[in-house]
């Protein structure tokens, strides 16, 4: 893939919030995470698991993603991967140090990145959430008190005729080239 093909990608990936109820099969959400596990993590630690429901767990989770006025949509959404933060790959040592340099949550930040145009790349429409109910989503998936949850990725198909958005990002672009 060149340039010209990953700035495209990245334009169509967009939150998708209009799903077809279509399902998205186990292998192409195992292509899709195994694409997204080469994300790059601090010392490698990749402080995650994924977890991928479908069919009835879908369903019930979409539950606990539906808030007050926020993420409807999600009723209609076949599949979800959540990304759960897992520090016990960590060594004990470099826990301490890990957590306060805050890598982890950028380490899940790229791995969600990547999940989401790994996705777009194989024609599955995503939209990140960061409102969910963490408790009970916990309590379907069998997470132990020690598992948090940190973001939810509805995945599906997105309905006919759901329009790509022009991007809506900051002016002017928060970049500077310094020479
Ligand atoms: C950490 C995070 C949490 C988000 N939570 C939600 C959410 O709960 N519901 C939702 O509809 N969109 C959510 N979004 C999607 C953002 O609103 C969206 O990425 C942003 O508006 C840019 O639009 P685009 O993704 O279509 O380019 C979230 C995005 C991120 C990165």
């Amino acid at each position: 893939m060149d340039l010209v093909e990953f700035s495209a990608l990245s334009r169509r990936r967009q939150s998708c919030r209009s799903y077809s109820g279509q399902p998205v099969s186990r292998d192409v959400l195992e292509q899709i995470i195994n694409a997204a596990l080469c994300a790059p993590s601090a010392r490698n630690c990749q402080p995650y698991k994924l977890y991928a429901l479908t069919g009835k767990t879908a369903k019930q989770a979409s539950e606990f993603t539906r808030l007050p006025g926020m993420n409807q949509f999600t009723a209609d959404c076949p599949a979800f991967i959540v990304v759960v933060e897992d520090t016990s790959g960590i060594e004990k040592a470099m826990l301490k140090r890990f957590l306060k340099m805050q890598f982890v949550p950028i380490d899940i930040g790229l791995v969600t990145a990547h999940l989401v145009l790994a996705a777009t790349a194989a024609g599955v429409d995503t939209c990140i959430l960061g409102g969910f109910r963490e408790e009970g989503l916990s309590i379907l998936l069998g997470l132990g008190g020690r598992d948090s949850i940190k973001l939810v990725i509805a995945a599906g198909y997105a309905t006919e005729n759901y329009e790509l958005r022009k991007k809506d990002r900051r002016k002017p672009k928060p970049v500077w080239f310094l020479e």
